[in-house]
């Protein structure tokens, strides 16, 4: 299941022009096929909606939660996707301390026509942790 946080300008197909995947099974406790209380993935998503409250591109770039994005031995596990730019996959995220780096570094992957974060300007929780850089479909 997954849940569009805040409502966004979308494209003529409905799409939404960017998104910010977030996984909330990350650093997930199981016992006996269930999940043990709240999850890491959901703690930092709930940091990040929190924060989202003041961010100014609120409602340009909403935050999706995913179960899975395949990168579950390297959570936390955060998405930046947009129609006509890089989609980059960012894990090894701390729980409790990089829902700011993720806004900061989610802002500066909007200013970007092409979606570009060089090592050097990204905030400092997002410079180790890259998982995929994914050229656009354009
Ligand atoms: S559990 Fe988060 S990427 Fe799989």
């Amino acid at each position: 299941m997954t849940t569009t946080v805040n409502i966004s300008p979308t494209s003529p197909l409905g799409v939404a022009e960017h998104t910010l995947f977030v996984c909330k099974t990350c650093a997930s406790t199981w016992q006996d096929g269930k999940r043990l209380g709240e999850s890491g993935g959901q703690k930092l998503l709930h940091q990040l909606q929190q924060l989202a409250q003041d961010w100014d591109l609120r409602d340009q770039f909403p935050i999706q939660e995913v179960e899975c994005m395949s990168a579950c031995n390297r959570s936390c596990v955060v998405a930046f996707s947009a129609k006509g730019k890089l989609t980059y996959l960012f894990g090894d995220l701390a729980v409790d301390d990089s829902a700011s780096a993720v806004l900061e570094c989610a802002s500066q992957y909007y200013a970007k026509a092409d979606g570009l974060l060089p090592w050097s300007e990204r905030p400092e929780a997002l410079k180790k942790g890259i998982l995929a850089k994914i050229p656009s479909l354009s």
